[in-house]
């Protein structure tokens, strides 16, 4: 089944015309084949209900989280840094062996509902920083790790519930439901095309800057930690890219050198894997210039220097339904990729 190939990646990313849905169908149907008996018990015996062989709802990720707190309480604390429109709980995770005054990395994934791969990713990420710590202790030695793995809990359900391509928040501001989370930051916000003024879009600004309490609480907490984090990276989905700000206008800041530099280090970790190929660059280069996204906001104003988008797998053929085989294979080439540039990243500051 190749539900997207040939589309524009524009109409794609963006829009959400019925044909994509039409064709998309029974790639929806085998995206996430639920455990079988046998699995579900196995899986259970852990405390919490999380795996990486099938997409999960809110529950259970947050669940994994609390059960992350509780087993391995020397080195993780949640905190409920906001609450989404709905009401659901913005849960952070901070992984840190406790010493004083270190780097951190922020990852947060589920911005996007739709991209379920992003926030299966990211829980990947916290299993390998936590359940695995031992095979790279330095990581932890190195850094404190901010994570967030669904930062738009209320668009992340309704896609498992009743919409699977849905993509934005579910306030309610105007006509249409939703405002683009990742077109509601506080730099340049709104500018560039009107279109995004249009509650009804996929890529709806929202009525005004930081409208969305998820947004929100997201930048209140990195304007809060701004010191102390390095390095912020948001996983999206999909095509393989690795992005690099500024997304707003087709221009690149001045340290745009070393930003790359570090990327590119990711890239080639990643590749390493199994041979995925990412392009590596900025939003305008590559596939389009939008304003108010995280990743522009966290450099622009925070003051992150490297702030990165990472648009994970696949490249259009399954596009955002990526079948949940994939989970373990893109978790494993993109913990690569944040391992080597926090290593990077270690060895550049301690020299
Ligand atoms: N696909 C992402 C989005 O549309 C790309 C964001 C890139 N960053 C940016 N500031 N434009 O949200
Ligand atoms: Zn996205």
């Amino acid at each position: 089944m190749e539900p997207t190939r040939g589309k524009n990646i524009l109409d794609v990313v963006l829009v959400k015309p019925d044909e994509l849905y039409r064709e998309t169908k029974s790639a929806i149907r085998n995206e996430n084949p639920p455990l079988s008996p046998i699995e579900e018990e196995l899986e259970n015996r852990g405390g919490h209900r999380l795996t990486w062989h099938r997409y999960h709802q809110y529950k259970d990720i947050d669940s994994y989280l609390g059960y992350l707190a509780k087993t391995h309480n020397d080195i993780c604390q949640t905190e409920v840094i906001g609450k989404s429109s709905e009401g659901r709980d913005l849960k952070l995770i901070k992984v840190s062996n406790g010493a004083a005054n270190k780097p951190a990395i922020w990852i947060d994934g589920g911005l996007h509902g739709r991209e379920w791969i992003s926030p299966a990713t990211v829980t990947y990420i916290l299993l390998q920083l936590v359940e695995f710590r031992d095979q790279h202790p330095e990581l932890l030695e190195a850094f404190d790790w901010y994570i967030l793995p669904v930062g738009n809990p209320d668009g992340y359900e309704y896609s498992h519930t009743t919409d699977r391509l849905w993509r934005k928040t579910r306030s309610k501001w105007a006509a249409c439901r939703g405002v683009d989370p990742n077109r509601n930051w506080d730099f340049h916000w709104g500018e560039g095309t009107v279109t995004t003024h249009d509650s009804c879009r996929e890529d709806f600004a929202g009525p005004q800057a930081f409208s969305e309490p998820e947004t929100r609480a997201m930048a209140e907490f990195l304007m809060a930690h701004r010191e102390q984090i390095k390095i912020y990276l948001t996983l999206h989905s999909y095509s393989q890219m690795w992005l690099v700000p500024w997304g707003y206008k087709n221009e690149k800041p001045k340290d745009y050198y070393d930003m790359y530099v570090l990327a590119e280090k990711g890239v080639q970790a990643l590749q390493s894997v199994r041979g995925t190929d990412y392009l590596l660059g900025t939003s305008p280069e590559l596939i389009y210039a939008a304003s108010g996204g995280s990743d522009d906001w966290a450099k622009g104003v925070a003051g992150i220097k490297y702030s990165y988008t990472i648009e994970l797998p696949d490249k259009g053929n399954y596009g955002f339904v990526l079948p949940a085989n994939q989970i373990e294979p893109v978790g494993e080439e993109t913990w690569a990729a944040i391992k080597a540039i926090a290593q990077q990243f270690s060895q550049m500051t301690h020299s």
